[in-house]
């Protein structure tokens, strides 16, 4: 099929563009910039001690040699803000000066055994802890590793990883390239539901998860599955969606579902909620929300809910804002050793870039109804928006439909695009930051109080045991900040 074809010339691309490095991309497909790290001091700290900005400025090329004092840009950047900060937390994740560093201060075996001991402290004291269960899970028998995998929590990636590991060395080649993310979704029947006469946590000495801040979870999910045309579908047809009154107030992503209703709808009138039904594909982030208050999906239910950490007995409890360090110390268990050298963020957000637009356009092609909501111009539009404001492109760029209404010209034509988009962004890699950082509080102003209050009850418990109760007051202090 024509996907095949694409991913080979797509590899070529890669190649080219992306120089020598790789890296863990999938994950930070979903992370969206400015998730707090867990325990904030300690990870900041690590990072300023690493001269961790400076370096992955370098590998750029973009910032000349003068600009990067090694102490002096560090310094600078973490003393300042929150954009900052965060910057410096998505820098760390590029491969090397991070863990070399680390590993001079604290092994990966201290950072996992702190942090189970956390949990264990937590388990034990709060009989609430415990509520939840195990859902799904992936193993690998030989080295007694069990991973309970938590949706929008770098899931993708190890699927692939356990895919290929459990499929012997014929499938590793595989891994080591690319699968497509509908592969990996195919994939998910080798993940299994987890039984406990049958799998038994005390049967696998490596148990680990991965945590995320339920904030950037959420929203990422949002982006993933309603801004794009992953569930408008299944919304309709499994009721997870009750269409939420329209209150007439303008917010953030009414005015955007506005304007894009007015670019891309023809009988467009002043009503843009009215497609709701039809297609689904106006959801508000604010009805969302609402909405996932009552409705149960993976995707969004709490990571305590779905991976109890203190029934899993966790020995090894990874967050997406540690991700790479975490994976490296795991996959080394798995027997893959070196999987993470020399990737890097930016090859990973240009896979990153052909993972979601193949996705999405194979949905486009094969799903009628998706089909017959979204024209294919307006479906790279909207991935456009979403890689803006995850803070991967160039925001003053702009998409540029083609002329010719051909799907897979399209496809490729936006392909294009975002890559240069991306070449453009990274000469300013704290504008990218600055970027993300704003349309995540601007989307987060649209929700009522009184559900970012339910918010607050639902994850109160991801919160405490995962730690994020610096990330937790920042929403605070923004929500009540705004008149409403
Ligand atoms: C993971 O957990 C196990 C069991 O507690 C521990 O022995 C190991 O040091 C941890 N870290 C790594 C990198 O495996
Ligand atoms: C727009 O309205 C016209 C006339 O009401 C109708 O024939 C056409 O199918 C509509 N187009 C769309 C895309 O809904
Ligand atoms: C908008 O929708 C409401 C209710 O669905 C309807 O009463 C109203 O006439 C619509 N307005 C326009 C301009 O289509
Ligand atoms: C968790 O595992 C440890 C051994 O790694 C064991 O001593 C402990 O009892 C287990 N805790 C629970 C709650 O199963």
């Amino acid at each position: 099929m024509s996907g095949k074809r694409l991913w080979w010339r797509d590899c070529l691309i890669i190649l080219i563009c992306a120089s020598i490095f790789s890296l863990f991309i999938m994950l930070w497909s979903f992370s969206i910039p400015n998730s707090a790290p867990v325990t904030n001091d300690q990870v900041t700290k690590d990072q300023v001690t690493t001269g961790q900005v400076t370096k992955d400025q370098m590998t750029t090329g973009q910032v000349t040699k003068d600009q990067v004092t090694k102490d002096q840009v560090t310094m600078d950047q973490v003393t300042k803000n929150q954009v900052t900060k965060d910057q410096v937390t998505m820098d760390q994740m590029t491969k090397g000066q991070v863990t070399n560093k680390e590993k001079l201060s604290k092994t990966p075996e201290a950072v996992f055994a702190e942090r189970r001991q956390r949990i264990q402290d937590i388990c034990m004291n709060d009989p609430d802890a415990k509520k939840g269960g195990l859902r799904g899970i992936y193993t690998h028998k030989p080295s007694g590793v069990i991973y309970c995998y938590v949706p929008k929590a770098g899931c993708t990636f190890w699927k692939r990883i356990f895919y290929g590991v459990n499929q012997g060395k014929d499938t590793m080649w595989k891994v080591f390239s690319r699968f497509s993310r509908m592969e990996v979704h195919i994939m998910a029947q080798y993940g299994v539901p987890y039984i406990e006469e049958k799998h038994g946590v005390k049967n696998y000495p490596i148990r680990f998860t991965v945590a995320r801040d339920p904030f950037s979870r959420l929203l990422s999910s949002y982006l993933d599955k309603f801004y794009l045309p992953d569930f408008w579908t299944q919304a309709d047809k499994r009721k997870t969606i009750i269409p939420v009154k329209n209150t007439g107030k303008i917010d953030f992503m009414r005015s955007h579902f506005d304007s894009l209703a007015v670019q891309y709808d023809k009988n467009f009138t002043a009503n843009s909620t009215s497609k709701v039904k039809k297609c689904w594909k106006y959801i508000t982030f604010a009805q969302f929300v609402q909405d996932s208050l009552v409705n149960k999906e993976t995707h969004w239910d709490p990571i305590s809910t779905l991976c109890n950490p203190c029934k899993f007995n966790v020995t090894n409890l990874s967050y997406m804002e540690t991700f790479p360090q975490d994976a490296a110390a795991i996959l080394d268990r798995l027997g893959l050793h070196g999987y993470m050298d020399n990737k890097d963020r930016d090859y990973q957000v240009i896979d990153e870039f052909e993972l979601l637009t193949e996705y999405n356009f194979a949905k486009l092609r094969e799903d009628k109804r998706v089909y017959q909501c979204t024209s294919a111009v307006e479906l790279a539009y909207r991935l456009w928006n979403n890689f803006k404001w995850r803070g991967y492109i160039d925001p003053k760029v702009d998409y540029v439909a083609p002329i010719s209404t051909d799907a897979t010209h399209i496809e490729k034509n936006l392909l294009q695009q975002l890559v240069k988009a991306r070449n453009s962004g990274i000469k300013n890699r704290a504008e990218l930051k600055a970027f993300a950082t704003e349309f995540r509080k601007q989307i987060y102003l649209t929700l009522p109080k009184n559900v970012f209050q339910e918010l607050l009850k639902k994850y109160a418990l991801d919160i405490k045991l995962y730690g994020y109760e610096s990330k937790r007051d920042k929403m605070i202090s923004l929500m009540n900040n705004v008149e409403g």
